[in-house]
């Protein structure tokens, strides 16, 4: 069996009342191919908003959860909270909550851990910086960073590893089809070697930054590239092309 393709929608800290429902009244009415999995990530304050008018079958994930089940932890959203309101999906470890919030990979890894054991499906998110990059880092910086998650988790069934490079996130510069196809390899070689076979062969790693109407049809053909996560892009009507980049 293939993998699903897969795309997010990374609203970050974007939208209003009307610009969300306008966005998610799009996303109902297109034509979205039936075999793309399809999650948006909208601000925190819109997530019910969202799950209230968007169609069924589309689903909804949140850009954040904590690692404790509840308690004195002011200003955070609880992995159990969002499974009861229909959030089935977080994001975690986005490189802008890694270097703007300071997020450490154990922290990220311990988040992407809680969510699993309450059902969720997690976008983890992985990516080097330019420097690191240049330094010819790339590889160990992505290796470390799901080493920490592998070190906590064992059921690899409900993640999809999204390849962001930091140096491609919100600046137009996308990665060659080249580039972000090395790094997939590269990352599907690692859980052969150091999770399973079945997590390999059934995980998907799909790729964000800069991602576009203009570029997503090559990098969908790339052999270890199962989808996208778009940031900019999911906030305009093309978001609907990138869904269906595989098919057109
Ligand atoms: P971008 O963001 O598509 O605007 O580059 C991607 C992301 O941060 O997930």
């Amino acid at each position: 069996m293939g993998r699903q393709f897969f795309v997010g929608g990374n609203f970050k800290m974007n939208g209003s009342v009307d610009t969300i429902k306008s966005i998610v009244n799009n996303l109902n009415q297109a034509k979205v191919d039936p075999n793309v999995e399809v999650v948006i990530a909208p601000p925190a304050l819109y997530l019910l908003l969202t799950r209230e008018h968007l169609r069924p079958g589309l689903e909804v994930a949140a850009q954040n959860v904590f690692d404790k089940p509840n308690g004195a932890f002011t200003g955070e959203i609880s992995a159990s909270q969002l499974k009861e309101s229909n959030i089935t999906w977080t994001l975690t470890g986005h490189s802008e909550r890694r270097v703007i919030l300071k997020e450490s990979d154990d922290f990220i890894a311990s988040k992407t851990k809680t969510a699993l054991d309450h059902g969720l499906g997690v976008i983890f998110c992985i990516g080097e910086t330019l420097e690191q990059r240049e330094a010819n880092q790339t590889i160990e910086v992505v290796t470390n960073q799901l080493r920490a998650v592998a070190k906590q988790i064992q059921d690899w069934s409900k993640v999809v590893i999204a390849y962001e490079p930091v140096w491609a996130i919100g600046t137009g510069k996308v990665a060659s089809t080249e580039q972000a196809q090395e790094v997939h390899a590269a990352i599907r070689a690692y859980l052969t070697k150091e999770v399973s076979q079945t997590a390999s062969d059934n995980t998907r790693i799909i790729y964000g930054g800069s991602v576009s109407e203009k570029n997503c049809n090559e990098l969908a053909k790339e052999k270890d590239i199962d989808g996208f996560l778009v940031g900019g892009a999911s906030l305009k009507p093309a978001f609907v092309d990138i869904i269906n980049a595989q098919s057109s």
